[in-house]
């Protein structure tokens, strides 16, 4: 198979099971929160979440490739757990690791799209790049709901975000 194909699938396939486990996580985040306007954000980027596994599973099917089936449930359990510890961790640690898990998250389909591009698909660039920039205003979101805590300053030191 041609690599940028091969990369391109590689990709969404990560991807594809990275929205369901961010979909859950964040649906446990939000449920675990007080009626407020960040209680609606959240709420929002969950939506957003299924709408990126929607189209990643659309483009995954034009290439003629499926979701990993391994993944698919090691993600699944990942998603619903961290979901259920969102009640239990307090408010800062949901919000800066999912923070930095949006950081990377916008550079996977960055790179997706350079594999989109050498294969000249060109509506796929298009998609993932406009997915790309979602996760980038997800991760501003949660940037801006974690500054200035007193916490912010190690947890930088430590997982090298914000
Ligand atoms: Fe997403
Ligand atoms: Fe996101």
């Amino acid at each position: 198979m041609n690599p940028a194909r091969k990369n391109l699938i590689r990709i969404l396939q990560n991807a594809y099971s990275g929205e369901i486990a961010a979909a859950y996580a964040y649906r446990g985040h939000w449920k675990s929160l007080k009626d407020s306007p960040e209680k609606e954000h959240i709420k929002k980027i969950e939506a957003e979440e299924w709408d990126h596994r929607r189209r990643v599973g659309e483009w995954l099917e034009k290439l003629g490739a499926t979701p990993r089936g391994g993944r698919e449930k090691v993600f699944w359990t990942i998603g619903r757990t961290l979901g259920l510890t969102c009640h239990l961790s307090g408010w800062f640690m949901p919000m800066y690791f999912a923070g930095r898990l949006e950081s990377q998250n916008s550079i996977e389909y960055e790179d997706a799209a350079v594999f989109a591009k050498e294969l000249e698909m060109h509506d796929c660039v298009d998609d993932l790049l406009d997915m790309a920039r979602v996760e980038v205003e997800h991760e501003v979101f949660f940037r801006e709901m974690v500054a200035g805590h007193r916490l912010l300053p190690v947890m930088r030191k430590v997982f090298r975000w914000s």
